[in-house]
Order: C-alpha cells, then sequence, then structure tokens
C-alpha cells in the first residue's frame, strides 16, 4: 500500500524551518514591537495604559462626521471596485487645490493618493533610492524611514537635532554627513517624536543645503496642521522651485488613522519628473490605495475643519501638562512640544542602564508603555523615550504621578 505522505517520518527538509530573508532582521518598528512586552505585563492582571502609539481614536477623539459620511456614501453607491492607481481624479485635485491655497501650488497630476503616510514613505524612498545609498535621517526619527531603508538595504545616516535647541536640527552635523552617495533628506515637521516645529531660517538652511548637494526632499507633513499656534506652514512654500516631496495623510489632523487614506505631492519643479514618474510606475504594482476612503480624502480637503482648532486646544493643554509634571521629576527633562501629541523626555540615566531597561521596568511597575528613545534612533544611555499625551489630562496627571514615584525609586536603587 502506498504511504500517504503525512505518514512520512519528518526527516531533512520537512523538519527544517523555512528561512526567512536576511532584511527581516534589520527590519525594526519599536512603536509596535514594545507592544509584546506589553501583553505579557497584561498577562498578569495589571492594566496597561498604552502611551506609545499616536491614535486619537484610542483616547476618545472622534472621526468628523461629513467625513465618515463620505465614506459610507462611497461603498452605498458602489464605489467598490479597483481604482487609478495614483487615486481618484477628483480627490487628487482636491488635494492639489489645498496645496496650492497654502502656497504649494501644483497640479493634480503630481498628486498621488496613497495608503497612509507610510505607503507614501515606501514609494518614496524606493523611487528615490539604490542599495548602498545614503539617506539623511534626523535623529531620533519616525522608524519607518529606518525601516524601509532596511528593506532597501540602503543606509541612513542620522543628523543629530538638539534637545538643548528645542530639537532642531544640528545643521554642521547634517554637513558633515553627505557623501557622494546621499540621495534624500528627510525632514519630519513637524517632528515626531520630538514636537519640534523648525523655524523659517532653519528650514530655509535645510532646503539650501539640499540644493547645494541635489537632494530630493521627503518632507514628512502629516502634523503640519496640528501646530499648537495653528497650522505650520508646508515647507514647500518657502522656496517652491525646490525639489520637494511632501508628505501626508487623513490620519492625524483629519482623525482617521485606520484608514490608511494618504496622500504625496510632488513639487512643480521638472527636476522631480522622473521621480514623479518612478512613484507612479511602482504605485500601479499595488492598484490603488483603499477606494472608499479616497472620496473622504475630497471631504477632508474641501469641507468642514472646525474640529481642528478644538483638537489644537486639547494638544496644547495635553503638551503643557506634560511638560509641567515631568520637568518637576527630579533627574528628568522634557522640551515643550509645539505641535502633535508626543513628547521626547530624557530621564539621567546612572551608568549601565539603558533607555529600554527605564521603559520596561517603568512597564512592569506601573502599567504605563512608552517607546524607549533607541528605538527612534537615540543612543541608549541617553535615557529618551517617546510619550503620547493624548489621554485626557486627569488621567494624564495620574499617569505622571505614577511615573514621577516610579522614577524616584529607579534613580534611588541604582544610586
Ligand atoms: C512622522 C510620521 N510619519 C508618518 C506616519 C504614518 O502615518 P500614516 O498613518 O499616515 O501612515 C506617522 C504616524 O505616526 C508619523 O508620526
Amino acid at each position: 500500500m502506498p504511504t500517504s505522505h503525512i505518514t512520512q517520518p519528518l526527516t531533512g527538509p520537512l523538519t527544517r524551518p523555512i528561512p526567512v530573508a536576511a532584511r527581516v532582521d534589520r527590519f525594526s518598528y519599536a512603536i509596535r514591537n514594545i507592544v509584546t512586552a506589553a501583553k505579557a505585563v497584561e498577562a498578569t492582571g495589571m492594566k496597561v495604559r498604552y502611551l506609545n502609539i499616536g491614535d486619537p481614536i484610542a483616547f476618545g477623539f472622534r472621526t468628523p462626521a461629513h467625513l465618515v459620511a463620505a465614506v459610507q456614501k462611497a461603498v452605498q453607491d458602489g464605489h467598490n471596485g479597483y481604482l487609478p492607481s495614483a487615486g481618484i481624479p477628483e480627490a487628487r485635485a482636491a488635494v492639489a487645490a489645498d496645496y496650492t491655497s497654502r502656497g504649494m501650488p501644483v497640479p493634480a497630476e503630481r498628486v498621488l493618493l496613497t495608503t497612509g503616510t507610510s505607503e507614501a514613505i515606501d514609494l518614496a524612498l524606493n523611487a528615490l533610492v539604490d542599495e548602498g545609498d545614503e539617506v539623511l535621517v534626523p535623529m531620533p526619527t519616525y522608524p519607518l524611514y529606518t525601516a524601509v531603508l532596511a528593506t532597501i538595504n540602503a543606509q541612513p545616516r542620522f543628523y543629530r537635532t538638539d534637545p538643548q535647541r528645542d530639537w532642531l536640527p544640528d545643521l554642521d552635523h547634517l554637513r558633515s554627513l553627505v557623501t557622494p552617495r546621499t540621495r534624500v533628506l528627510v525632514i519630519i515637521d513637524p517632528n515626531n517624536p520630538t514636537g519640534a516645529v523648525y523655524p523659517p531660517a532653519t528650514r530655509r538652511a535645510l532646503i539650501e543645503f539640499a540644493n547645494e548637494h541635489g537632494l530630493a526632499i521627503l518632507a514628512d507633513e502629516v502634523y503640519s496642521e496640528l501646530g499648537f499656534d495653528g497650522a505650520v506652514p508646508l515647507l514647500s512654500t518657502l522656496d517652491t522651485d525646490a525639489p520637494i516631496i511632501s508628505l501626508s495623510s487623513l490620519s492625524k489632523a483629519y482623525l482617521a488613522p485606520g484608514w490608511r487614506a494618504g496622500w504625496l505631492v510632488v513639487s512643480a519643479t521638472p527636476r522631480l519628473d522622473n521621480a514623479l514618474a518612478a512613484m507612479r510606475k511602482l504605485a500601479d504594482g499595488r492598484l490603488c490605495s483603499p477606494g472608499p476612503m479616497q472620496y473622504a480624502v475630497t471631504a477632508a480637503m474641501t469641507g468642514d475643519r472646525s474640529h481642528q482648532p478644538e483638537f489644537r486646544r486639547a494638544l496644547a493643554e495635553r503638551g503643557r501638562i506634560t511638560t509641567e509634571a515631568l520637568n518637576a521629576i527630579p533627574g528628568m527633562t522634557c522640551v515643550p512640544p509645539r505641535a502633535a501629541f508626543y513628547a521626547m523626555p530624557a530621564v539621567s540615566l546612572p551608568p549601565g542602564r539603558t533607555d529600554e531597561h527605564y521603559v520596561l521596568e517603568l512597564l512592569r511597575a506601573t502599567g504605563i508603555l512608552c517607546v524607549h528613545g533607541s528605538g527612534f534612533g537615540m543612543r541608549p544611555e541617553q535615557g529618551t523615550f517617546r510619550i503620547v499625551f493624548l489621554a485626557d489630562p486627569r488621567e494624564l496627571r495620574s499617569i505622571y504621578a505614577d511615573m514621577a514615584a516610579f522614577t524616584g525609586e529607579y534613580l534611588e536603587r541604582a544610586g
């Protein structure tokens, strides 16, 4: 009787694990990776307070009703098929009109709709960067940049941003990093994880530097409408001829992160025409970004934005509470954020201790989950960590009281 393959002994190739690609080892996204540690703490019965991920919905903020209605209508009207890979013409035109009104004049042809800012980052880096090329990335950085570079096998070169100077880029350090392999300058302004907003002089210097070295600029402007003092101008307004690709989405300023509705906008310089064609070509391969949500992009760009002043006020208040509470903790300092919903405090660690050790001990002792600064490219001994301050003020105050008690004990124990 023939032996079934199921009853054959498992030997040789049948027992060996299927190999995975080496690039996965290089790929790291600390904001989600740290959740594994939080789940282990939760399994012991302790309540975890998740301050690791920048999702306003998780903290009770609501997506504007007219955006929800636009998605519902699109689904009900039967817009459930594939769409053009660059996005529906009306949404592209609406983004172009919005950018033009904000001082970055572009036609709809230079807008691509993407699956969040995240896919815009992926498309842009894949279009511009070859294996072995170098990309200038701020330190600390939003970790998807380095994760995508790992998959391309390209090198991030971290330029320092300085907590002594409100987390502004250190331009001398930036200049020292450029080589013949440098292709792209990444600028995250307003910044995650630091909450910094760069002044015009810094922004101008960054553009001049990129122009001098023939670099494309990836301007991550997903928080541009969440400055505490009002919307922050788009980088391109300072030089509409500079080769800037602006990246953004509905995730933050339009309170719809789960929809994965984003876009990239290519400045109107012929120097970026090939890059635009390359990104369009890559975008063809994934057919289209989520369809019904593209209709919400049109609604967001053309409709009511009255939720934004209220959201900005709520963020400014939470930012203030955060800075005051953390700076009152002995051994901790926190630069006041000026936009978005993140702060990056630093605790003065005893020798031999790392930021990750502090963050994990904090989690185990209090259930408060932050992300260590080394997950954003900082050095572990610098003791930095990122807080998402979207929780309501009362909850925030209680979190910071627990953090203060824990930090006192932690530093005393070590000292
Ligand atoms: C600086 C920055 N860029 C990109 C993203 C990704 O955003 P999206 O949800 O639009 O993909 C985030 C999300 O936190 C971010 O902080």
